[in-house]
């Protein structure tokens, strides 16, 4: 069964413009699976579909390992909190990690992860996100590469939810009420 998306809402990035970005993100990566490869880590719910896809398009078809982060509380306001949960298995002492996010909001996430690896000892920390909201940052953290630049407005679909709605859709959608705006790749 195709999943319905929010009433009203629009649509923002296509599942072919997904699609095709990814292949770009995963042969922009690919020289940094040259040597040692990193370890890959996405960051769940959100990052679970794209890192899914990005995996299987990079050299030797890592499979990521995961940790659980969460910074929203229910709705669409971030409670600028950092739970992080999970991921004791991912060897990260002298290792290089790439870790994959879905979305880059506030930049509180990534950074939390970011003070977590390097306290567990990562020896490098790469990062990978399909979607970055510019200006809602309010910590600065450094993005290697990223997907889409997109306005300051709440995303659903291609793994990201709203109170654990709308993950399966495969395109990305904004929700009603929100303006659909610039995307910049
Ligand atoms: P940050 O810590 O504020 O950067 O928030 C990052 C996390 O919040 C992302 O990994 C997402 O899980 C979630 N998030 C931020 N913006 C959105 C959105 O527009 N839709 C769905 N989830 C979002
Ligand atoms: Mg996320």
């Amino acid at each position: 069964m195709t999943p319905r998306p929010p009433a009203d809402s629009a649509e923002l990035i296509s599942a072919a413009d997904l699609e095709r970005r990814i292949v770009e993100l995963a042969a922009a990566i690919a020289p940094s699976f040259d040597d040692e490869p990193p370890v890959v880590v996405a960051v769940l719910e959100g990052a679970r579909t794209f890192a899914e896809q990005l995996c299987a398009l990079l050299p030797g078809r890592p499979r990521p390992f995961s940790i659980r982060a969460s910074s929203y509380g229910a709705g669409t306001v971030s409670t600028g909190k950092v739970s992080i949960d999970g991921g004791e298995e991912i060897p990260v002492r002298a290792q290089r990690l790439l870790l994959v996010e879905d979305i880059v909001d506030t930049g509180r996430t990534l950074l939390a992860l970011r003070e977590h690896f390097t306290a567990l000892g990562a020896a490098d920390i790469a990062t990978v996100t399909l979607l970055s909201k510019p200006a809602r940052r309010v910590v600065s953290v450094p993005l290697d590469h990223v997907g889409f630049e997109i306005a300051d407005r709440f995303v659903v679909g291609f793994g990201m939810d709203l109170d654990g709605q709308y993950r399966d859709l495969p395109m990305i959608r904004t929700l009603p009420g929100t303006q659909v705006s610039s995307v910049r790749e």
